[in-house]
């Protein structure tokens, strides 16, 4: 068999949200696909990085007091230890805002503009003189125009299901500031597609699955509407050649961190990205979500083809997860994050229910979460996993640890499910996860049959050797099963090699038989799930989304009052700051220190408060009890710096010693936000 060359994407997450089960989907999926490729001997590349540019990076860091590239190392932190956990094997796990990615989307944008294919021309937008910035769809609230719902977003009305233009909503405003926006005219470029329309028409139906070409060849029936790739500062973002205050789009270099992604890859092993992206023998498939065809199906390749480089060989569509039947819900606590998933649940069983489930398709997959705790309870482990812990428990204690030679029924059955082995590939190959499941799973059930008909823990006693035989046999299926289930469960793969002192196995493992020789105490594979885990895990995520989101702070809010915020819990209104002025020899006596938060957690018995543990540059940490509880869910504070008022007298409060206070101001309907220093700073520092 040639050995294939593989270039193998996720979509990009953006950097400002959390993993959640919902992107998980895509990225399980395609950790399984490139590890199969690998596992066949193939060269296959696998990269995906943060999704960095855009208006919401840009205004969360001005409410943190901080810079944009501040807020994506962080969440680059996060994302990255996430997906450890998750067992993902990215080769390179990279970011849009990086050098590269600078360079190709200016390659590509002046090689289009260089095909006659990037226009101008004047667009209205909604403008806040508050925030000096043009204000993207979701940043505008307003009165629904069809329903009269107050407070409805910039294109959509989630009481009547409206949709509309950001333009016709009544009364609009700033949802940064409050402010009152104005229509404004400016200069936006754009991407033509219409010269691209036959490029495109031949391209789609080899490209995408029937029914995603179909749908987008509907639109071939009118005029292709041009793309618009530009955004007026201020943006997060790569500038465009030849312009001050003009941005890409965040979808224009999105794509391109692809390419990007791979070039950091290919330049660390000492190539080119040509070596790989333009090598006429290599493979390109994109992973997607079904809400993101026409980025990437119509503008992705159109731009690909005209800059002269190569289109994807495939894009491969998925649908959404539905959790329980329904869409996910932050109320019905189904909208279940990735951190909080981890946090009472082993990533494998995840890997495994998926697999059980995705076949390929653009259907939605339905995560029951009463039908995975069952299936991974007596799929995984009660069929899988117990022929090996049975079967290396029996052999370690009854058989001196060692395999024998397979007894007839043992090896004709291992021979049986060998030759379906290529028909589980197959699956694979097609991304049709779940056949190949079925198949292990069908393994699983003749195997354990053929154990418990021969009743070992009775033969044991009369003939120890038929014993090591039938053991022998044992192990050698459920080897193969593990061969078969490493794209999906890598790390159980690694733990059943070790028990058998093998190398890493590839699928060309499966052919061996094992017999004669020791194995390795048996280690502890896969638990079963007790659904009192899943219980908490919504159960948890309900409470975070009760926890009212987080406000949006401005300069203005920010002068209503900075408070001190400590031993009282906030009042729901603030008073205006008191005209008295006070000297500066009074200023002088705070001792204002920055300080990091060491852990938050929720006060038992308080509604209100969190208690903090902090670094304030001292030998020991400082204990604070805040009320800032109704602004924070306690985890996402570690890490994060605050401003402690050090010299205040300790006060013994009912749930312990609070040893100082942090500063925080009141947004605009009463929630306190912590004040941060703009930058981070050394713990101890005095502010001055
Ligand atoms: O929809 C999203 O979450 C985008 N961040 C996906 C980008 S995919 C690619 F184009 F980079
Ligand atoms: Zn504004």
């Amino acid at each position: 068999m040639d050995k294939r060359k593989i270039i193998v994407t996720s979509a990009l997450p953006y950097a400002n949200g959390a993993l959640h089960l919902g992107h998980l989907v895509e990225y399980l999926q395609t950790d399984f696909w490139a590890r199969y490729q690998r596992m066949m001997g193939h060269d296959c590349v696998y990269v995906c990085a943060d999704d960095t540019h855009g208006t919401p990076i840009m205004i969360r860091a001005r409410q943190e007091g901080t810079t944009p590239e501040a807020v994506i190392a962080r969440s680059y932190e996060v994302r990255v230890k996430e997906f450890g956990a998750f067992e993902m094997s990215f080769d390179r796990y990279g970011s849009t805002n990086c050098e590269e990615n600078r360079v190709l989307s200016e390659q590509i944008y002046l090689r289009l503009k260089a095909r006659g294919l990037i226009s101008s021309r004047p667009v209205e937008q909604l403008y806040c003189e508050r925030c000096a910035m043009f204000l993207p769809d979701r940043f505008v609230k307003g009165t629904c125009p069809r329903c009269g719902a107050p407070d409805r977003d910039g294109d959509n009305c989630s009481v009547c299901g409206a949709t509309y233009n950001t333009a016709e909503l009544k009364d609009p405003h700033c949802a940064i500031c409050g402010g009152k926006p104005a229509l404004r005219q400016s200069e936006q470029l754009f991407v033509e597609l219409e010269p691209c329309r036959d490029f495109l028409k031949a391209w789609l139906p080899g490209h995408t699955d029937k029914g995603t070409a179909d749908k987008l060849l509907e639109w071939f029936n009118e005029p292709l509407r041009g793309w618009n790739i530009s955004r007026d500062a201020p943006y997060f973002g790569f500038k465009i050649p030849g312009y001050d205050d003009k941005y890409f789009y965040v979808w224009l270099d999105a794509p391109i961190g692809y390419m990007a992604t791979l070039w950091a890859w290919a330049k660390e092993r000492g190539q080119t990205l040509e070596d790989w992206w333009q090598d006429p023998k290599a493979e390109i498939y994109h992973f997607i979500g079904k809400d993101i065809v026409r980025f990437h199906c119509l503008f992705w390749p159109s731009e690909l083809e005209n800059a002269g480089f190569r289109t994807p060989t495939q894009v491969f569509v998925h649908g959404f997860l539905m959790v329980n039947g329904a869409k996910m819900s932050k109320s019905e606590g189904t909208f279940i994050s990735a951190a909080t998933y981890l946090k009472h649940l082993p990533a494998q069983a995840l890997r495994f229910y998926y697999a059980c489930k995705l076949n390929g398709t653009v259907d939605d997959m339905n995560l029951d979460l009463k039908d995975f705790v069952g299936r991974v309870n007596s799929d995984l482990v009660g069929k899988i996993t117990n022929l090996a812990s049975r079967g290396a428990q029996m052999l370690n204690k009854n058989c001196g640890g060692r395999l024998g030679a397979m007894d007839p029924e043992s090896r004709e059955l291992l021979e049986a499910c060998r030759a379906q082995l290529p028909e589980a590939l197959a699956a694979y190959e097609r991304r049709d996860f779940c056949r190949a499941m079925v198949i292990v799973r069908d393994w699983a059930d003749k195997a354990n049959q053929l154990f418990d008909a021969k009743a070992p823990w009775k033969l044991v006693k009369e003939d120890p050797e038929a014993t090591r035989a039938l053991l022998t046999g044992t192990l050698n299926l459920f080897r193969l099963m593990a061969i078969a289930l490493k794209p999906i469960l890598p790390a159980y793969a690694a733990k059943v090699e070790a028990l058998f002192g093998e190398a890493p196995y590839t699928f060309a493992d499966a052919a061996k038989d094992l017999e004669n020789r020791p194995i390795a105490p048996y280690e502890h594979l896969a638990a079963r799930i007790d659904p009192k885990a899943v219980e908490a895990m919504v159960a948890e995520t309900k409470a975070q989304a009760a926890q009212k989101a987080a406000p949006k702070l401005s300069g203005q809010d920010i002068k209503k009052g900075i408070r001190q915020l400590a031993h009282a819990p906030a009042p729901a209104t603030f008073p205006e700051p008191p005209a008295d002025t006070i000297a500066i020899d009074d200023l002088a006596k705070v001792d204002l220190r920055v300080a990091t938060v060491l852990a938050a957690e929720p006060v038992e018995g308080s509604d209100k408060l969190l208690r903090l543990t902090l670094d304030a540059g001292e030998a020991k940490p400082r204990t604070v009890f805040a009320g800032i509880r109704k602004a924070y869910a306690p985890e996402t504070l570690a890490g994060t710096q605050l401003i402690l008022v050090a010299n205040l007298a300790p006060r013994k409060m009912r749930f312990g010693l609070s040893e100082g206070m942090i500063l925080a101001a009141t947004d605009a309907d009463g929630s306190p936000r912590v004040i941060r220093p703009a930058a981070p700073t050394a713990p101890g520092a005095k502010l001055h």
